[in-house]
């Protein structure tokens, strides 16, 4: 071991500075209990944006950003030309959400070259810390956009003309807060992508470790569906000539939740969002709009969800007079990620002493679209009582901090690669 491989072996992140930078960036649309509202592309995504941008800047990042909002920090290599070991995550959030979700992979990457700035280290690649834009899909689906668009999986004129739950179009929103970038699309491409995140589930948690080497992430089927039926007097109308709409949202919700149940392993399904028409008491809805958010990490059983869906939808349409129609609202196939990257995690996870395990994750991730273009894995710290998505959503200092130390580290390793 050479002397400058002793100090970079030897190398830790702040933590304090670390913690201090979450907490700065999550005043930004601070809602109670210590959440965080910062929607894709509202006024407080563009002060998240900027003060992130800020902090880029002050620590001597180039920075780009591209046409659907991607931002990418720059930090030099030796090897100049090299492609570079990308890190990064999002800083939109959902409605209610938390402090963790997606700023910790960002601010935990913005932390790894304020340690090296500080140890004076030049590695050989470049490396790039970069946040992808509307990672949650809650105000425009599909979520994981920006990081989408970025591998090509999906058009940039399709992107743009994205519609959110609010009825505005993601590129006159992207030109609004200031960040319809120049960059070209798809640059720069990396030689690998690690992204730190919370679990956003119960299992480190409850097994007491520290660091998850995350090897896969379950694939995702979002729709929304339209019922119509007929609005009319709840007092005077026999139930037997009834068209509601929002019984039939109820009687979706409990399918749902029953086939999960049924099927068992790793299937899940969620119906997050009712809206009726027109919502009234006494008033039977003419209309209902929902959302399904089925998940499984075996692409042959996702698929057996879906249909099972579609089977009882159509019965439903028949038994109740109703029409019912769907639309996809993202659908990504189960991804694995690289087992050499995965590797390098749990070694360098050991190395450092950290108690780990392999993971799979049940979120999605920018992760699972750079693992399109470039070997990829990530890095999972716990998060307290497994609960995200929620202002109360926490983990402890002392495992953010480990988790950064294991970026730190693995983006070492990799940008010291041929
Ligand atoms: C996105 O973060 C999701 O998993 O819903
Ligand atoms: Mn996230
Ligand atoms: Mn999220």
């Amino acid at each position: 071991m050479n002397m400058e491989d002793r100090t970079s072996a030897a190398l830790r992140i702040d933590g304090e500075r670390l913690v201090a930078r979450l907490a700065e960036l999550a005043a930004i649309g601070a809602i109670e209990n210590s959440g965080c509202c910062r929607l894709a592309l509202s006024d407080d995504d563009r002060r998240g944006r900027d003060l992130v941008v800020g902090w880029m800047r002050e620590l001597g990042l180039e920075v780009s950003i591209d046409p659907i909002g991607n931002v990418f920090g720059r930090r030099a290599g030796s090897a100049a030309d090299a492609a570079p070991v990308m890190t990064g995550s999002h800083i939109d959030t959902v409605r209610t959400g938390g402090r963790y979700d997606g700023n910790l992979g960002v601010l935990g990457g913005l932390e790894v070259v304020a340690t090296l700035n500080d140890a004076g280290i030049t590695t050989r690649r470049p490396l790039v810390v970069a946040f992808f834009t509307d990672e949650e899909g809650a105000r425009f689906a599909p979520d994981m956009l920006g990081s989408l668009t970025h591998v090509g999986g999906l058009a940039l004129d399709q992107a743009l003309a994205t519609v959110a739950i609010d009825g505005k179009v993601l590129g006159a929103e992207l030109t609004t807060i200031g960040y319809a970038g120049t960059a070209a699309l798809g640059e720069p491409r990396a030689h690998a992508f690690v992204e730190l995140h919370i679990e956003q589930g119960p299992v480190l948690n409850i097994e007491g470790l520290t660091i998850g080497a995350v090897e896969n992430v379950q694939g995702i089927s979002w729709q929304e569906l339209e019922i119509v039926g007929q609005s009319n007097h709840a007092g005077t109308t026999p139930m037997r000539l009834r068209h509601d709409a929002g019984y039939c949202a109820g009687e979706i919700v409990h399918f749902v939740r029953s086939l999960a149940r049924e099927m068992q392993g790793n299937q899940v399904a969620t119906v997050g969002k009712i809206d009726l028409f027109p919502n009234l008491i006494n008033v039977i809805a003419a209309r209902a709009t929902l959302t399904v958010d089925l998940r499984n990490t075996d692409e042959q059983l996702l698929l057996e969800a879906e249909a099972r869906l579609a089977a009882f939808l159509l019965q439903l349409a028949r038994d109740e007079g109703v029409k019912i129609s769907t639309r996809s609202l993202a659908r990504f196939e189960p991804v694995n990620f690289d087992q050499g990257v995965v590797r390098t995690i749990a070694e360098v996870s050991a190395r450092l002493g950290y108690s780990q395990r392999r993971i799979s994750s049940g979120a999605g991730h920018d992760a699972q679209m750079l693992a399109r273009v470039c070997p990829t894995a990530m890095i999972f710290v716990p998060s307290i009582k497994g609960i995200s998505h929620n202002p109360a959503e926490e983990t402890a200092a002392a495992d953010l901090a480990a988790g950064a130390n294991v970026l730190l580290h693995t983006m070492l390793e990799l940008a010291s690669a041929e």
